[in-house]
């Protein structure tokens, strides 16, 4: 059985002293969730301090990014070892907002993975597509690509997740349904097992994400395929987190 695993990625939202609160309060909430894997996710400067926060608690903690470089010149970057010197265990790596915003595409993505991989961090690869690749009929193929490339060379799939966060769900308020959702990581499941076998991908854990709410959480979940959320707009208050936590 997949063991459940709901993450908060709390994008460019909060600050120090935010974020802590909020941390110290989930890491309260929380101390008797048992059944499941909590992640947070914020930002870089506010890791140390949540870090801190969540000692001794359930709760572990992921950043949202990460280069493929050791070090070296690249203002602006966060390297593998600064994520895991503050206690990161996990990095999103694709985020829907790092190829559109930002231009990212699926070869850096998967230069991310590998160098995420062999530092010791379990990647969190997001895939997903936008809404006029969805109207076209192509989401099939986006993700596809997004998957089959993202996990190029990759042969340490116990370390990986895959959230699926179709575009037009982000931050929209419009969920995809559970069946759009089943269907979608279903697809996804079935790709892995192509490529790599059965049992991996009978052990890989797909989140779903995209306005995840207390109220459309169990639904989802209900679905075989979801095992558990990635949650933005829902994460940054303690009570709709936690609820979303304890969906059952
Ligand atoms: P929202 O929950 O705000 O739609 O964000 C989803 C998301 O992008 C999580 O990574």
């Amino acid at each position: 059985m997949r063991r459940a695993l709901i993450a908060a990625n709390w994008k460019m939202f909060l600050n120090r002293e935010s974020g802590t609160q909020l941390a110290m309060a989930l890491a309260k909430k929380t101390a008797d969730v048992e059944d499941r894997d909590i992640l947070i996710c914020p930002a870089a400067p506010l890791l140390s301090d949540v870090s801190a926060a969540i000692q001794g608690s359930r709760i572990q903690l992921g950043g949202q990014n990460m280069y493929f470089e050791k070090e070296g010149a690249f203002t602006g970057e966060v390297s593998a070892d600064m994520l895991l010197s503050v206690g990161c265990t996990h990095v999103l790596l694709g985020h829907s907002e790092r190829r559109h915003v930002f231009g990212e595409d699926d070869t850096l993505i998967n230069k991310k993975v590998l160098f995420a991989l062999e530092s010791g961090l379990k990647p969190v690869l997001c895939v997903g597509e936008l809404l006029e690749e969805r109207e076209a009929g192509n989401t099939e193929k986006v993700v596809h690509r997004q998957v089959v490339k993202g996990l190029e060379n990759v042969d340490a799939l116990a370390q990986i997740t895959i959230a699926y966060e179709p575009v037009w769900a982000i931050g929209t308020g419009k969920t995809a349904t559970p069946e759009d959702a089943e269907t979608v990581q279903a697809y996804i499941r079935k790709t892995v097992a192509d490529i790599y076998s059965t049992d991996i991908a009978d052990n890989l854990r797909i989140l779903y994400g995209g306005s995840v709410k207390p109220d459309n959480i169990g639904g989802l979940m209900a679905k075989g395929n979801v095992d558990g959320a990635l949650v933005g707009g829902a994460s940054l208050k303690a009570d709709s987190f936690y609820d979303i936590i304890r969906f059952t």
